[in-house]
């Protein structure tokens, strides 16, 4: 990838470092339900604060403009969204106070960027909770680039969308003659696709999980990237109903009532997809009831596909993989019935068959927990960033590190 400056080497003691982070995380109940993008950024915010920078924080949570679109609140969505669970998470992973300012942009958050000292850390609010954030509207990029000396962006799982804080504040950075810099995490991110491009080999792609839209997406876009495609998870459930299979009460779908048609449609799309016959089917309103069937038995009503059985010939597949891409875990693994996980066993029937010789991405979430312990394994904190940068070989936040203004004047394909 090359020719983008790092953080690394640069002074920031007592300079007013602005951070775009991507803390856009699953929260329920006020509390993170996977903090791995928090932990993965703490490299870059530990090396600032250790050396004497006043760290400010920029991130966004969720898509709350869709949300007022809809017609909820603006009280509501502001509560929704709010970075504040966040802050207190990163506050105990640092140890040290992380203050969260009501706003991204204005006199209170100017104000409070003053009073800093150095080493301490201040969390703006949500950034979309303005829409000029989406639009790369320039004045508010000047607003957010106006409260620092110099700017790191770290927020590699939103890398690959132009917003204000992602390309408006380091375009102009540059030409203020300000400092910006890579953080730790977009480096090593960028390394290790990169890395995972260039092998050569077999190549594997595992979905799993839930998360149907971003997974779909990404068998459509990196399917024809690798050799093959092991599919679990909800795009399994949609890829069988697809092809007219009764699944039941199985998990479809996160929204799109097209789930039927998306399955059928992807399945004729790519060959390369490696499906298993035998699943486990469970009772959906107890998971009682737990039985082995082949798939074109079709699974009962009130019954869901709960896992899927790894046989010798998907084993062999696995373990010809030189390079694996891991996005979501084959069944429900992290299921706990009454304190046993009776799903895991897909997951680690998968996992026991890789090479020691792989290497092996993957993609945040339980997929993480079922990979520990694994040789050569790294962990990616971007879904549609992975996806862009793996199939592209470019990124708008990175094109925009490197200065790369031409990229941003012309309409892009
Ligand atoms: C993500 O979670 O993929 C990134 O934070 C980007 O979020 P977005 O898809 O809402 O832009």
């Amino acid at each position: 990838m090359g020719e983008y400056p790092i953080l690394d080497g640069l002074d920031v003691s007592g300079k007013r470092v602005l951070v775009r982070a991507d803390y856009n995380v699953k929260v329920k109940d006020g509390k993170i339900k996977d903090d791995t993008r928090i932990r993965e950024s703490l490299n870059t915010i530990n090396y600032l604060t250790q050396h004497g920078a006043k760290v400010i924080i920029m991130a966004h949570l969720g898509r709350p403009q869709e949300e007022l679109a809809e017609g909820k609140s603006i009280e509501d969505v502001k509560r929704s969204s709010t970075l504040a669970p966040v802050a207190a998470h990163l506050e105990n992973l640092i140890r040290k106070e992380v203050s969260l300012v009501p706003d991204c942009i204005g006199s209170e958050v100017e104000k409070r960027v003053r009073t800093m000292q150095n080493g301490d850390v201040l969390m703006l609010e949500n950034l979309r909770l303005h829409s000029e954030e989406e639009a790369n509207d320039p004045k508010f990029a000047q607003s957010l680039a106006n409260l620092c000396d110099m700017y790191v962006f770290d927020g590699f799982g939103v890398s690959h969308r132009a917003h204000a804080s992602t390309a408006g504040v380091p375009l102009y950075m540059i030409e203020q003659g300000k400092p910006i810099a890579a953080g730790f995490l977009m480096d090593k991110e960028l390394r290790l696709w990169s890395e995972a491009r260039a092998r050569e080999g077999y190549k594997l792609l595992v979905i799993g999980g839930a998360k149907l839209e971003e997974k779909t997406k990404a068998v459509d876009k990196l399917a024809p990237k690798v050799s093959s495609v092991l599919v679990g998870g909800a795009v399994y459930n949609i890829i069988r109903a697809g092809s007219g299979i009764n699944i039941g009460d199985s998990l479809v779908t996160d929204g799109d009532e097209n789930y039927v048609s998306r399955g059928k449609e992807l399945a004729t799309k790519s060959s390369n997809l490696i499906l298993p016959e035998r699943v486990v089917i469970a009772r959906k309103s107890d998971y009682g009831d737990i039985k082995k069937i082949d798939i074109k038995q079709g699974v009962p009503e009130g019954y869901m596909i709960a896992d899927m059985a790894i046989d010798d010939k998907i084993k062999t597949e696995i373990a010809k993989a030189q390079v694996i891409i891991w996005f979501g875990n084959i069944g429900m693994s992290d299921l706990d019935v009454n304190g046993s996980f009776p799903f895991a066993k897909g997951t680690s029937d998968f996992r026991d068959a890789i090479s020691p010789n792989a290497y092996v991405i993957v993609g945040g979430g339980d997929s993480v927990t079922a990979a520990k312990g694994l040789a050569n394994v790294h962990i990616s904190t971007g879904g549609g960033a992975s996806i862009q940068l793996y199939t592209k070989g470019k990124l708008d936040a990175l094109e925009a590190l490197k200065g790369n203004v031409a990229y941003f004047a012309k309409p892009k394909k």
